[in-house]
Order: structure tokens, then C-alpha cells, then sequence
């Protein structure tokens, strides 16, 4: 002012024209003087930030501050079934209220609200409790608005990775449950409350727009509450945000069942080869096959406590495969080795347990037409025997008789020695089917050997299948 002064009073001098530029420039002067207010720069300095509380904001430390939290799920990045975790994408919004921090809009040209990148002013100290990685990877938006009631306002995209307890025993139909609690990790209840913006449906509904999948994942719902979480004798407020999601099973059940099934599928068909070695080089390559799939399985799977349902499956299938390859090895060992190559007969215990017993619950029908001729004439075999040797001594020793007598005689010798070699073949033929009896029966023991694995084996994997299908459809 005093230069003001000192300058008119050297202009008193000067002509008034001179007077109405100055008296021009004053009114100019005045209108700068207002023009400051509309400036962010200028709310900035009124509000003093650089001397705000680092402390809770409120006048009354017994008052709490209300933290509202919103979030909407964006996208899920990656579930690690083997380790158990989740990576999500998020929008996170939270605001609270700073009772020191508040404006008159119409003192600074209506400005409501102001973005600023400040570290002055307190903030909550957020704690996402299922976290188990500091990601460095989310967006950092450093803005937080300011409004003019004091309201404080932190909006910014994140990224989580956090643990998910996954519970694998319907995998590839199963839906799990991710959360994500949202609290303070010093604050307790008395302190800060933790309070959802918006409710269950807005949540969900918010997220089924945006949702994108990536992965083999389906978002079915989001859900929020609040709730308390207690430690020994603190608690503290949190919200919660469960996150239920469907697995996409079509690609497991064409890459992993539909083949594994088809595996089954042969191995049971193989047992119609009757060959048993040929038999046994095609189930020998099946089990091959099959265990590239239980490979495929283990990698997916976690080691956790809980094991699927279609593990539990393979394992079974795996264990009927060996099962029926040792069948058949001991089939073929039946066979092969014990009739024609030792040439032992079946031993008694086995002809009751396995032709009586066993073929009878099979419904094995023996071939009765070979039964039948077989076993007469090994009854009747012993006399008739010893009659044919007493035959021949008498031809041998016999001499020549009268010649009306002689034809007859020669004809009865004729016919005497017909008789005898019809009697040689008769016994070898009789040896020859005594050895082929004990052929037949190993074999017929090996069939029904061979039977019973078939239907222990269909059995087996028909219940586990039906068992497995109803798991997967509650
Ligand atoms: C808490 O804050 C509100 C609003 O600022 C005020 O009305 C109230 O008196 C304060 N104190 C308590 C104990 O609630
Ligand atoms: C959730 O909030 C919305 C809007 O705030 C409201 O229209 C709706 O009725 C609420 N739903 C429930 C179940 O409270």
C-alpha cells in the first residue's frame, strides 16, 4: 500500500490521464484477486494438507470410522489347483470419512471434488486376509479424491493372488468357493468398521457384466456380508466377498474320461481273445496307454487330502487291468504248461471248487456231448481189456483143424483177430482221451478262471462308473 501511495503521490504531478489508467489497473487488480479461488493450487493450500492428522480423523477418538468398501470382480487370472491359489483381477473402491478435511464449494467456484496424488491425509490400512503374495503387478493409481464433505475416496484395479481352498472330489464337475475378506490388520472394530457399499445383488449383478473369462473358469455368483473376525480378544471388522465359480469340465471329459473309458472298453473286449499270449502283448500295451492318462491326471491334481472321485476311478480301473492281466497269465499257464507240458491231471480240490462250485454260479455250461463220451468208456475199459489178452493167447497157440471144421475156424480167427485189433484201437483211443481229458479240464478250468475275472472286472468298473456319475451329478 505504501508504494501504492508513494507512486500517486509522484504521479499528483502527472496529468490525469494518467490517473485513469491507474484507477483502471486497480480495478483489474481486483478482479486477479478473485480469480485464485477457481484454482485447484488454491483449494490445495486452504486445505493445508501438508499439517493434517497422520492419525484417525475423527474429533471424537471414541467416534469410528465407517470404511465402505466395494468391489467388483473383473476377471479370475489364474486358479492353481496344485497350489491351491487364486489370482484375481479386481475393481476396489473404498472410502472413508476425514472430519478435518471439508470445503465450501462456493467459496472456490463450485469445485465438489479434487483428485489429488497425496500422502498427507490418513488412510485405512487395507488387509486382504487370504493374500498370500505381494503382487507388484497391480496398476498403481496413486489419485485419491477428495470431496468437499470430507469424504475420501480410493478407487484402484487389483490384482490378488490368494489361497482357495479347492475341493477336488467332483473334478472336472466341480464349483468352488474363493473369498476374499477385505479388513484393518491394526485397527479393531472400535476403531474402523468395514462397511459393503452395495448390496449382494448389485455385487453380482456388477460382476456377471464385466466378468471376463480366461480360464476354464464360469463366475456363478459373488456375495458380500460383513462380518466380525475374532482373535483371542480383539476383533476386528471385515467384509467378506465370496466368489463362487464352475469349472468348464468339457475339455477333461473329452481329453481325459472319454479316452480312459475307452481304454476300459478294450482291455474288457481283450478278453475275448483266446489266444492267451496274444491276449496278454495287446493288454500289456492297453496298460501302456492307460497310465499316460494317470499321468496327464497327477499332473492336474493337487497333493492335497481330498482325491477325486475320477482318481479314485483310474486307480480302480488300473487295479482290474493287473488283475485280469495276472488272470490271464495264470490262464495261459493252465493251459500251456500244466496239460500238455507236465501233463498233470487237475487236482481234486480244484474240480470241486472250480468245474462243480465256481461253473456253476458262472453259468458255465461244459460241452456235456464230450463229458458223456468220454467218461463211459473209461468206466467199462478195465474188463474188456483183460478178456482181449486172454483173446490172443488163445489164437496164438491154436493149430490147424479139419478142413469143414478149418473155414470156420479160419473165418473165427479172422474174425477173433479183427476183434483184437479193434481192441488196440479202442485202448489207444481210450489213452489218447484220457490225455485229452486232462487237457480239456485244465482248459475248462482256465475258462472259468478266465470267466470269473471277466465279470469281476465288468463288475468292478460298472459300479465304480455308476458311483463316479452319481458323485458328479448331487
Ligand atoms: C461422531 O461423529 C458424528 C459426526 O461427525 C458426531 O455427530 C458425533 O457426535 C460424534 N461422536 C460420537 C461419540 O458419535
Ligand atoms: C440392493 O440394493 C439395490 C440398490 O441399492 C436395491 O434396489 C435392492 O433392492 C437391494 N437388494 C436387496 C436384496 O436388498
Amino acid at each position: 500500500m505504501g508504494k501504492i501511495w508513494s507512486y500517486t503521490e509522484s504521479s499528483i504531478k502527472m496529468s490525469p490521464h494518467m490517473l485513469l489508467i491507474l484507477l483502471l489497473s486497480l480495478i483489474s487488480a481486483d478482479t486477479v484477486w478473485c480469480q485464485p479461488n477457481c484454482s485447484f493450487q488454491n483449494l490445495l493450500q486452504s486445505l493445508n494438507l501438508a499439517n493434517a492428522s497422520k492419525v484417525r480423523p475423527v474429533r471424537n477418538w471414541k467416534n469410528t470410522s465407517i470404511v465402505n468398501i466395494d468391489m467388483t470382480l473383473y476377471t479370475i487370472v489364474d486358479l492353481d489347483m496344485s497350489m491351491q491359489s487364486a489370482t484375481t483381477f479386481v475393481w476396489f473402491y473404498m472410502a472413508w470419512r476425514d472430519e478435518y478435511i471439508s470445503w465450501k464449494p462456493d467459496d472456490f467456484c463450485g469445485i465438489t471434488q479434487l483428485f489429488v496424488n497425496s500422502d498427507y491425509f490418513w488412510k485405512p490400512d487395507l488387509y486382504i486376509y487370504e493374500m498370500t503374495e505381494n503382487d507388484d503387478k497391480s496398476p498403481q493409481i496413486p489419485y485419491y479424491i477428495l470431496r468437499s464433505n470430507g469424504q475420501i475416496v480410493n478407487a484402484m484395479p487389483l490384482r490378488i493372488i490368494s489361497t482357495c481352498n479347492l475341493d477336488i472330489f467332483k473334478f472336472p464337475f466341480d464349483n468352488q468357493t474363493c473369498k476374499l475378506s477385505f479388513g484393518s490388520y491394526v485397527y479393531t472394530v472400535s476403531d474402523i468398521v468395514m462397511w459393503p457399499k452395495s448390496n449382494s445383488s448389485v455385487v453380482n449383478q456388477n460382476a456377471q457384466n464385466v466378468f471376463a473369462s480366461k480360464d476354464e473358469w464360469v463366475l456363478q455368483s459373488v456375495a458380500v456380508y460383513n462380518t466380525t473376525y475374532k482373535t483371542m480378544d480383539m476383533k476386528y471388522s471385515q467384509v467378506v466377498y465370496s466368489i463362487y465359480i464352475k469349472r468348464v469340465a468339457i475339455v477333461y471329459v473329452l481329453n481325459l474320461i472319454i479316452p480312459a473309458c475307452f481304454l476300459v472298453f478294450l482291455d474288457i473286449a481283450s478278453m475275448f481273445i483266446h489266444n492267451y499270449e496274444n491276449r496278454l502283448d495287446f493288454k500289456i500295451t492297453v496298460v501302456l496307454g492307460f497310465s499316460v492318462l494317470l499321468l496327464i491326471l497327477n499332473a492336474l491334481l493337487p497333493n492335497s487330502d481330498n482325491t477325486p472321485m475320477l482318481g479314485i476311478f483310474f486307480c480302480i480301473c488300473l487295479a482290474m487291468m493287473v488283475l485280469s492281466i495276472i488272470g490271464t497269465v495264470g490262464t495261459s499257464y493252465m493251459t500251456v504248461t500244466e496239460s500238455s507240458i507236465s501233463n498233470s491231471q487237475v487236482p481234486a480240490w480244484v474240480k470241486i471248487l472250480v468245474l462243480k462250485h465256481l461253473a456253476h454260479i458262472m453259468f458255465f455250461k461244459k460241452d456235456s456231448a464230450k463229458d458223456e463220451l468220454v467218461t463211459p468208456v473209461t468206466a467199462d475199459n478195465d474188463p474188456e481189456n483183460a478178456k482181449t489178452s486172454e483173446a490172443t493167447e488163445d489164437v496164438s497157440d491154436e493149430k490147424r483143424p479139419l478142413e469143414n471144421e478149418s473155414n470156420v475156424k479160419t473165418e473165427v480167427k479172422l474174425l477173433k483177430r479183427i476183434l483184437l485189433e479193434i481192441l488196440r484201437i479202442h485202448r489207444k483211443l481210450i489213452l489218447d482221451l484220457q490225455q485229452k481229458d486232462a487237457m480239456t479240464e485244465w482248459s475248462l478250468v482256465a475258462q472259468i478262471v478266465d470267466r470269473l475275472i471277466l465279470v469281476l472286472y465288468l463288475i468292478t468298473v460298472t459300479l465304480v462308473f455308476v458311483i463316479m456319475l452319481c458323485v458328479w451329478a448331487i
